[in-house]
């Protein structure tokens, strides 16, 4: 599992290696284009919506968002990151953190119409993604939704299917989202899957 330091290092190639993956339709990032787009499609139904990403990576999704008219806040570990994020969203309210330690004390003033997290929360275990998600919830607006993009599965059956057909390339460090494994905790969760691989799981307050 990568580092601060070592998204710092992949932040410059990040978006090549993510269309590569996206073009060719393979496991990790089979659907990632398509995932962006709806998240966006979402949010651009509010306009003027006030936005926190969790690790915003390069700002590829945000920094649409913003162009849109958005009022953007996020959190990301990797300076590189958020370095290239920022220059795309001048005026977006960035912050460096560690989430696995919360959010930083400045982000939980505000509340949002869209918490979203794309391609991130899959750091964090079951245990860890309930609590944090828990925590999420009291930060969205009347009918805020949270907005999970990322490698997802609706089942365990589902996931050693994907396993399988990734063979050497399948990551055993991440802890990809499974929509029935979340379902308990959160009954008013939603799952679309995107691809074989990736998927959209909404959380409403
Ligand atoms: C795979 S990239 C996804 C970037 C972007 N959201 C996207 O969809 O392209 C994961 C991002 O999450 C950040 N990240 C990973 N673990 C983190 C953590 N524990 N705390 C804060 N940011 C983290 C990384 O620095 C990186 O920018």
């Amino acid at each position: 599992m990568l580092n601060e330091k070592g998204f710092d290092l992949w932040a410059e190639d990040y978006d090549t290696s993510v269309a590569a993956s996206n073009e060719d339709n393979s496991y990790p990032f089979a659907g990632y284009n398509r995932v962006l787009r709806r998240i966006a499609q979402t949010v651009l139904q509010k306009p003027g919506a006030a936005v926190l990403d969790i690790g915003f990576g390069t700002g590829t999704l945000t920094a649409h968002l913003y162009e849109k008219g958005c009022a953007v806040w996020g959190q990301d570990f990797s300076a590189k990151m958020i370095a290239l994020a920022q220059a795309k969203m001048p005026n977006a309210h960035l912050y460096q953190g560690d989430f696995t330690k919360g959010l930083v004390p400045p982000l939980l003033q505000n509340r949002y119409h869209f918490i979203t997290a794309t391609y991130s929360l899959h750091h964090l275990t079951l245990a860890q993604k309930v609590s944090f998600l828990q925590s999420l919830l009291p930060l969205l607006e009347e009918g805020g939704q949270v907005l999970i993009g990322d490698v997802a599965f609706a089942d365990a059956s589902s996931q050693t299917a994907c396993r399988a057909q990734a063979g050497e390339e399948w990551d055993p460090d991440e802890f990809y989202f499974v929509y029935d494994e979340l379902l308990p905790y959160f009954p008013q969760l939603r799952f679309e899957a995107v691809s074989h691989c990736a998927g959209i799981l909404t959380l409403s307050k």
